[in-house]
């Protein structure tokens, strides 16, 4: 296949990207992501300050551009995200206790019923792990008690059935870490209690400070393991490697229940960090070897 949405798909997976609205009217980003992506997030438009920017208010039009222009186009759509401590509007930063925890009940419901039925997978919860030490992350959401990751996983079961629910954060890529095995111990006691939960979301965030290491496929492999899917959510590669690259895919490819990749944006100049040249396209919308190194991978060799 020529193409990375095809060559995933001959395995029965996603190749995705995250997608702003903002350059939606740009040709020269939409035919990239239109030729090659076959699943789209909206990389900040379904967030909770954008969707909710006043409390009972919900606003989904950039969300719906994001939305629209995939499905017109024949994608599927990861939604990102549900809860989350950051990118709050000011109204919920200002929240605390019952108040909050209502207001994060709320939020699900009314953005996950505006979807309703029309996403593969939602990060339910994204990033509530601290970075060292394996436990929770300080967060006002997380004062308001411990159990507000699984009452969030069973208000999105209830909002929206057919989606599957996913635990999405960052540095959790290395099996060794403390922060990968607190997210781990969280995922088994769910499964172990019934906490709907479906998927993981390996950001897959690589840098010179948390790398790509070998263990990556003992990760996706341990968490497929407990019963869940393992989706690689928002990759990039500082330098973008094409040997990392592909290691990063064969992983994928090794593990059945990984179903996807999704990288976090189209091209260098797209990028949240650009200077690291992290992506799979240049700023001028050429391929680069890592987009090669990728696309053999998927068509697998
Ligand atoms: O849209 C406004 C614009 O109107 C304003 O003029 C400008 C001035 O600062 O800000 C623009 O908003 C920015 C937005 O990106 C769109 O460009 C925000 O300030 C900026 O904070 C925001 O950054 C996003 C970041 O999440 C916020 O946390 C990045 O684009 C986005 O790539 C990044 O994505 C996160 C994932 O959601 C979760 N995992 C980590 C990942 C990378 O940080």
């Amino acid at each position: 296949e020529t193409t990375l949405g095809a060559a995933a798909a001959q395995s029965g997976r996603y190749f995705g990207t995250a997608i702003s609205a903002s350059k939606l009217g740009e040709s020269a980003y939409t035919t990239i992501a239109n030729r090659e992506f076959n699943m789209v997030t909206a990389e900040n438009e379904m967030k909770i300050d954008a969707t909710e920017p006043n409390r009972g208010q919900f606003n989904f039009t950039n969300a719906d551009r994001v939305y629209n222009w995939a499905v017109q186009n024949g994608k599927q759509v990861r939604g990102h995200t549900l809860a989350w401590h950051s990118q709050q509007p000011g109204w919920m930063q200002s929240l605390s206790g019952s108040t909050l925890r209502q207001a994060m009940i709320d939020h699900i419901n009314g953005v996950m019923a505006h979807y309703k039925g029309k996403i593969y997978a939602w990060d339910v919860v994204n990033e509530a792990y601290a970075d060292s030490g394996g436990g929770r992350r300080d967060s006002n959401l997380q004062r308001t008690g411990n159990d507000w990751i699984e009452v969030a996983f069973r208000t999105a079961r209830t909002a929206d059935p057919a989606a599957k629910l996913c635990y999405n954060d960052y540095n959790i890529d290395n099996w060794t870490w403390e922060k990968t095995q607190g997210v781990y111990n969280m995922v088994r006691d769910f499964k172990s209690r019934g906490v709907p939960i479906d998927c993981v979301g390996l950001q897959a965030h690589f840098n010179s400070g948390s790398p790509y290491n070998s263990n990556f496929r003992t990760t996706i492999s341990s968490f497929a393991a407990l019963g869940v899917d393992v989706q690689i959510t928002e990759l990039d590669i500082q330098g973008a490697s094409p040997t990392t690259y592909a290691n990063v895919v064969n992983d994928c490819l090794a593990v059945a229940r990984c179903t996807g990749i999704t990288t976090w944006g189209v091209r260098d100049s797209d990028s949240w960090r650009s200077g690291d040249t992290p992506l799979l396209f240049d700023g001028s919308g050429n391929k680069k070897p890592a987009y090669t190194s990728v696309l053999n991978a998927l068509n697998g060799g």
